[in-house]
């Protein structure tokens, strides 16, 4: 008997996760010290190294890789890239990336492959929960026709969908899956309650069950839509106060001081959340008919950091005439955020890209991204350990790795120099310039 025909029934779940990335690796995990689960992923090489034990994207306990087994009691898991693995479970959760397209359009290709992939082992009774972030709607209206065309089977009568959006931050080692509160949905209300039976039974932060899926939907691509805007706008001031000759940090800890101020620093958004969601926003909102300003403005000034920061750095080298063609210059991370290995969509490569227009050479050091990641992704040859006894005549300090925390950027400079520190990491009167 299916769970959902039952209410939810612990000892009748069986779970398939679709896509093992930053996402959907750490939920099997969670999901299998509970449950039997199934990671599938289509990616081969993931696949094999999991089943060697090996996370390369430090997402999961180490440990936890190493029991993948079902054992007596009916928990643990198994990782696959063949279909028919998946085929038995009752519970299909998706979590397979949504990027955009070059021109920032919504890219639901994967996620059309994954609900044809769920589509052809599904059976009555099944529950589809989606977890990767969309803009509102697309769950009910891409996702489920795709099911119900390639299954044969009827939505909300036959089978039913859920939608119940991750929160986690890559490299956060504190807000981790189980301790941070996860919204839930569902197609119906029962199973909208069965759906938030299952997450509560590994989160211990709870959940918030949200009145439907579409409502579920809205508040991801809101969260990190709020966050991208929030970043512009301190982005924006710093380029005023740079013309004023104000210190952006000082100004912010003086303003902090009020109750109801928002803490937020300026910086570079790359990664596939916060620079990529409000698109999916602003995508679904012109096919109603609405022209986002703010979400829109908001994408723009943050995409121009990148280049903004090389411009400044040039600026500062002209001052102090430091000859800017041929010069050596040092970027400091090429990960779009600090203690992680991810460099898709970073905007540190605007930066490199903007100061390569000046015939300037660039050292791209991140002792965490991989070099065949960056090659693959942006043609730039990476380091991960520096020439030893090298001087630059520039540093700029990209990402606040806790490794760079431990060195001293000034030992790494000429007598004249320019340190740049886009993530505020060192003092004020160690750099030359900063956001
Ligand atoms: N990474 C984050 O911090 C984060 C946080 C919250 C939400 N999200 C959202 O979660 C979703 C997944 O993100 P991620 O960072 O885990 O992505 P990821 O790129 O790390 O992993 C996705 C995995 O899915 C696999 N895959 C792709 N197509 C597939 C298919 N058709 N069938 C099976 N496997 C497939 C890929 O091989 C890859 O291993 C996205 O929508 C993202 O926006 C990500």
């Amino acid at each position: 008997m299916s769970s959902s025909a039952l209410g939810f029934d612990p000892h009748h779940t069986k779970i398939a996760i679709i896509g093992l990335g930053y996402v959907g690796l750490p939920l099997a995990v969670e999901f299998a010290k509970k449950y039997r689960v199934i990671g599938f992923d289509t990616g081969k090489r993931r696949i094999n190294e999991l089943n060697k034990g090996h996370d390369r994207t430090f997402s999961a306990e180490s440990e936890a890789l190493k029991d993948v087994v079902y054992h007596a009691n009916g928990t643990g898991l198994h990782f696959t890239d063949k279909i028919e693995d998946i085929a038995g479970c009752n519970f299909y959760i998706v979590t397979v990336p949504t990027p955009v397209d070059e021109i920032n359009r919504p890219d639901l290709t994967h996620l059309y492959k994954a609900s044809e992939t769920v589509g052809k082992v599904l059976k009555k009774g099944d529950i589809v929960i989606y977890e990767s972030t969309v803009y509102p709607g697309a769950t009910e209206e891409e996702c489920v026709p795709v099911m119900e065309k390639v299954s044969g089977l009827k939505f909300n009568k036959d089978f039913f969908a859920g939608y119940s959006p991750e929160r986690i931050n890559p490299g956060d080692k504190e807000h981790t899956l189980t301790k941070v509160l996860k919204i839930t949905s569902g197609s119906t209300p029962e199973i909208a309650e069965i759906v938030d039976q299952l997450y509560n039974t590994i989160l211990t932060a709870g959940t918030h069950k949200a009145p439907s899926i579409k409502v579920a939907e809205a508040a991801k691509v809101i969260e990190n839509s709020q966050r991208d805007i929030n970043i512009a706008f301190v982005n924006e001031l710093s380029k005023i106060f740079n013309r004023l000759g104000i210190d952006t940090d000082e100004v912010l800890q003086a303003a902090g001081t009020k109750w109801n101020f928002l803490k937020f620093r300026p910086g570079l958004v790359g990664g596939h959340c916060i620079g990529v969601d409000p698109y999916y926003l602003a995508r679904k909102a012109q096919l109603v008919g609405y022209h986002p300003e703010i979400i829109l403005a908001g994408r723009r000034l943050n995409d121009g950091m990148g280049e903004h920061v090389a411009h400044e750095v040039v600026k500062l080298m002209i001052k102090k005439d430091i000859e800017v063609k041929n010069s050596d210059v040092l970027i400091m991370g090429v990960a779009f955020k600090e203690n992680c290995i991810d460099v898709r969509n970073t905007k540190v490569i605007d930066i490199a890209n903007t100061l390569k227009g000046y015939d300037i050479n660039i050292t791209l050091y991140d002792p965490l991204a991989d070099p065949v990641d960056v090659k693959h992704e942006y043609d730039w040859n990476s380091v991960t350990q520096l020439e030893n006894g090298k001087c630059y005549d520039a540093v700029i300090i990209a990402v606040a790795h806790d490794e760079f925390r431990k060195m001293d950027p000034r030992k790494l400079c000429k007598e004249n120099r320019v340190i740049f520190d886009v993530k505020g990491m060192l003092p004020k009167d160690q750099v030359d310039g900063r956001l």
